[in-house]
């Protein structure tokens, strides 16, 4: 039997992990155990508490609770956490999810420790190095064992820094192997929209038709944080709203911050706009629904680009750069960072236009395929 310690804490690797825990209990658990530790980055029952509700991921073994603070104090405290977890009790590996401070530390935790780190979403890059997901991904890509790589592109990122060479400058760095996987994301998405579409009755709820709103996030530190960026961003959406329903599901951070960041004025024209929607985190099934019957999105997170091409809805991307390049390749996505001019003119021209969405995130059943390399690499 392989014992793995998954290491989920904010609230996208949550969902990630259901993909594979499902795949494990359904598949795999005569071959894998699992156990599950969550850090506690999110904490809040809609940031965390209904993804395991709703997707039935099993409970927890261990909970670090460790909340909010900075980088450098919530990781810190996290790895000391994750590294008591982890002397006593032995794991074949450890599986870390993405980007966020959670993944930075259970690599951490783990590689000093000598206990192999399966990293899932590996080889994205985004070259921006202001970003912390930035640093995250390139540390824990460095201290990775098995990388999982979703797309083409992020094969050819870890090719270009040099994981594919025989000499790799690490004594026992060939071990190291990278995979085309395809998109974990993917694998929920497809289980889970027609699931999603009988427990929610959202769009009675919020009173939305098929197609006659946009969907829209803003979560990012650069953006929430930064009044003249999120000013640009919520004017854009008070202008967009004159045409359109939209529909914002606000993350804690930008909760707070938009009374401070915005001034009175805006502050009221965004809160007392008939046509917009602000509504609490939405849960996965909710954003699945709202997602599928949109008629486009905005978003500055990466889940949602990739939801959006999943559900082949346009989408106009709110940061300066992205690390899912495919969607900007097809031209369904049009990168508008916080650019109020941009955005306007990138939801003018996706409201035309009709792309493509050839499937560059696999198959939609890429647990499975990860499994099989771990069993492979460990068993
Ligand atoms: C984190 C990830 C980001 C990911 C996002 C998904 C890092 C560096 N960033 O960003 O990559 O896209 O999760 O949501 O790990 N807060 C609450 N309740 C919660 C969680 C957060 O109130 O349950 C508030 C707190 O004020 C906190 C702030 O949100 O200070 C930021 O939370 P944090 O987990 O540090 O980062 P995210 O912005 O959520």
């Amino acid at each position: 039997m392989i014992k793995i310690l998954t290491i989920i804490g904010a609230r996208p690797q949550i969902i990630k992990a259901a993909a594979l825990s499902r795949a494990i209990k359904n598949s795999f658990s005569e071959r894998i155990e699992e156990k599950i530790l969550h850090t506690g980055q999110h904490y809040d029952s809609t940031m965390s508490d209904v993804f395991f509700e709703e997707m039935n991921i099993p409970k927890p073994h261990f909970n670090l609770n460790i909340g909010s603070g900075k980088h450098g104090e919530q990781t810190a405290k996290m790895i000391s956490g994750i590294e008591q977890i982890l002397l006593g009790e032995p794991f074949d590996a450890v599986v870390v999810f993405g980007d966020t401070n959670s993944t930075l530390a259970g690599a951490i935790a783990a590689s000093k420790i000598h206990i192999p780190i399966v990293h899932i979403e590996a080889g994205l890059r985004s070259f921006n190095m202001a970003m912390p997901e930035e640093i995250n991904r390139i540390v824990c890509d460095q201290l990775s064992t098995l990388l999982f790589a979703p797309t083409e592109t992020a094969v050819k990122n870890l090719e270009n820094e040099g994981f594919f060479s025989s000499k790799s400058i690490f004594k026992d760095g060939n071990n190291r192997q990278v995979f085309h996987s395809g998109d974990i994301m993917y694998d929920n998405s497809l289980y889970f929209a027609e699931i999603a579409e009988q427990k929610t009755d959202i769009l009675q709820r919020l009173n939305l038709q098929n197609q006659d709103f946009v969907l829209a996030t803003i979560h990012r530190d650069n953006n929430t944080d930064n009044p003249e960026r999120l000013t640009a961003i919520i004017e854009a959406l008070i202008e967009i709203a004159e045409k359109t329903k939209i529909v914002l599901p606000l993350h804690p951070r930008t909760k707070k911050l938009l009374p401070e960041n915005l001034s009175k004025e805006i502050h009221d024209k965004l809160q007392y706009n008939s046509n917009i929607t602000i509504i609490p985190p939405a849960s996965f099934f909710e954003i699945l629904v709202l997602e599928k019957y949109s008629q486009l999105i905005m978003t500055d997170s990466g889940g949602l680009q990739k939801e959006a091409y999943f559900f082949k809805k346009p989408c106009v991307i709110l940061r300066p750069e992205t690390e899912w390049v495919e969607i900007v390749e097809q031209q369904a996505g049009i990168i508008a960072d916080a650019d109020k001019q941009m955005i306007l003119s990138a939801f003018e021209k996706l409201s035309q236009s009709k792309p493509s969405f050839p499937p560059v995130f696999g198959d939609g059943r890429s647990a499975e395929f990860t499994l099989n390399k771990i069993i492979e690499v460990f068993g």
